[in-house]
């Protein structure tokens, strides 16, 4: 159960509908939704896609943790969207932690993410042999999701509708 001040954070592998989940759990909660990749396109003017290709991954994450640092310091309770990404920075996972925030993983099954995911559009990590990359990307990525997870939901086999009401519970 999220308690009234506290941040709602949504961690996960990259297509495993982070936003979409995120948008909806804004609405019922009567909260804004801070989603890390588009406040990194706003503030950079520029796509994801852009900022990989012009300076690279290590600039990308920098800003990333910047812009994570700036929503869980928000007085105000947020739903807090992340990159797939996002976790694997230490700084970045103590900063979920210490902030008191409620995180919650958004678990599948690397080939639903395959299905889901198209290359295009703000993931340059997928551009090559996504069905792969997402396999060893879960690989790298799961033990830090589980270490910031307060809860874990899956998601295979579930609808949107299904998802929110378990990230509520
Ligand atoms: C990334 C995931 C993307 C985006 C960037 C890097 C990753 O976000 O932050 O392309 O490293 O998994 P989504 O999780 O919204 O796809």
């Amino acid at each position: 159960m999220i308690e009234a001040g506290q941040h709602l954070v949504l961690v996960g592998m990259t297509g495993v509908g982070k936003s979409t989940i995120a948008r909806i759990l804004g609405v019922r909660l009567g909260r804004d939704v801070y989603d890390t990749d588009s406040v990194i396109e706003g503030r950079a003017g520029r796509s994801v896609r852009r900022i990989f290709e012009t300076d690279g991954e290590p600039a990308f994450r920098a800003l990333e943790s910047e812009v994570l640092a700036d929503g869980l310091a928000s007085p105000v309770p947020l739903v807090i969207a992340t990159g797939g990404g996002m976790v694997v920075a230490e700084a970045n996972r103590r900063l979920m932690r210490e902030s008191g925030a409620r995180v919650v993983w958004l678990c599948a099954d690397p080939a639903t993410l395959v299905e889901r995911v198209g290359s295009a559009g703000h993931r340059p990590l997928l551009d090559d042999d996504p069905a792969g990359t997402l396999q060893r990307m879960m690989q790298d990525r799961e033990a830090f999701y589980r270490e910031v997870a307060d809860a874990i939901v899956l998601v295979d086999h579930r609808s949107v509708s299904e998802v929110v009401e378990a990230v509520l519970r």
